[in-house]
């Protein structure tokens, strides 16, 4: 079964909008110096809002084959919503990815399953790939329940979508514990869990579908380790948050060239 591995760049609340054209100038200008051969995998960066007029304009002026998104969406189509910004807005903007239910966002907006389901729903409805996140905590890992823990987010997330829609999203496993720790989980223990994804995303919608969906794996990934995790089975791609601000090391990241 042939994925096309996806590397997407987390920037978070890093980087203002001229920061943002430099990076993303030079991760382009990288990639070209390595003869990188945008076929072998698809490259995302998702910067903060501020940035994606920024980044659009690089993107498209240099004609860039790097693909871009958001780290939030709203649930609503517009109105009323102080500091929200909406999938139509994203469109305009160029967007082709948002990410859905980080850690980040589950832990300090407290964004329930539901919510996370909602705004896969809003992404997959305006043409968007939804990003949708997953991970357990430390003492969920300690206890031995993460794969149950991590499954159950699954579930939440993907109620009520179809098959053809789930062809339409990448799933992003994130242990929580190993997010900006310097602590990665182990590419068996990262292989765990993304396999047991895709057992679920098989009981939900089929061994066909569930095969054609990439799963990745995010969580201090680094140039020095994303080979080894890219090279199990059903780890398909990295979501990379402090190691995606150097274009250097993002580029060597997408090359897995540790
Ligand atoms: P780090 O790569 O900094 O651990 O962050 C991972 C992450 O949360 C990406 O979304």
């Amino acid at each position: 079964m042939s994925r096309t591995p996806l590397l997407a760049g987390n920037w978070k609340m890093n980087m203002d909008h001229l920061q943002a054209i430099k990076l993303v100038q030079e991760l382009g200008l990288d990639l070209e110096d390595h003869k990188f051969n945008y076929a072998d995998a698809d490259v995302v960066v998702l910067p903060p809002f501020t940035d994606l007029r920024s980044v659009q304009t690089v993107v498209e002026s240099d004609k860039m084959k790097i693909a871009y998104g958001a780290q939030d969406i709203s649930v609503h189509d517009n109105g009323a919503y102080t500091g929200e910004v909406s999938a139509s807005m994203l469109v305009k903007l160029g967007c082709t990815y948002v990410v859905v239910g980080h850690s980040e966002r589950r832990e300090y907006h407290c964004e329930s399953d539901a919510v996370v389901n909602e705004k896969t729903k809003v992404t997959l409805a305006a043409g968007m790939t939804p990003i949708v996140c997953c991970g357990e905590g430390l003492e969920i890992r300690q206890a031995g329940t993460h794969v149950d823990h991590v499954l159950k987010q699954i579930n939440g997330a993907f109620d009520g979508i179809s098959a053809e829609d789930a062809l339409k999203c990448v799933v992003a496993y994130e242990p929580i514990w190993a997010i900006g720790t310097g602590e990665v989980a182990t590419p068996d223990d990262a292989q765990e869990v993304c396999g047991a994804i895709r057992e679920k995303l098989a009981e939900l919608y089929g061994q066909e579908v569930a095969d054609k969906m990439r799963v990745l794996y995010g969580g201090s990934v680094k140039s020095s380790n994303v080979k080894e995790i890219l090279s199990r089975p059903d780890i398909d791609g990295a979501l990379v948050g402090g190691a995606s601000l150097k274009a250097d090391e993002f580029s060597r990241i997408v090359r897995q060239d540790g």
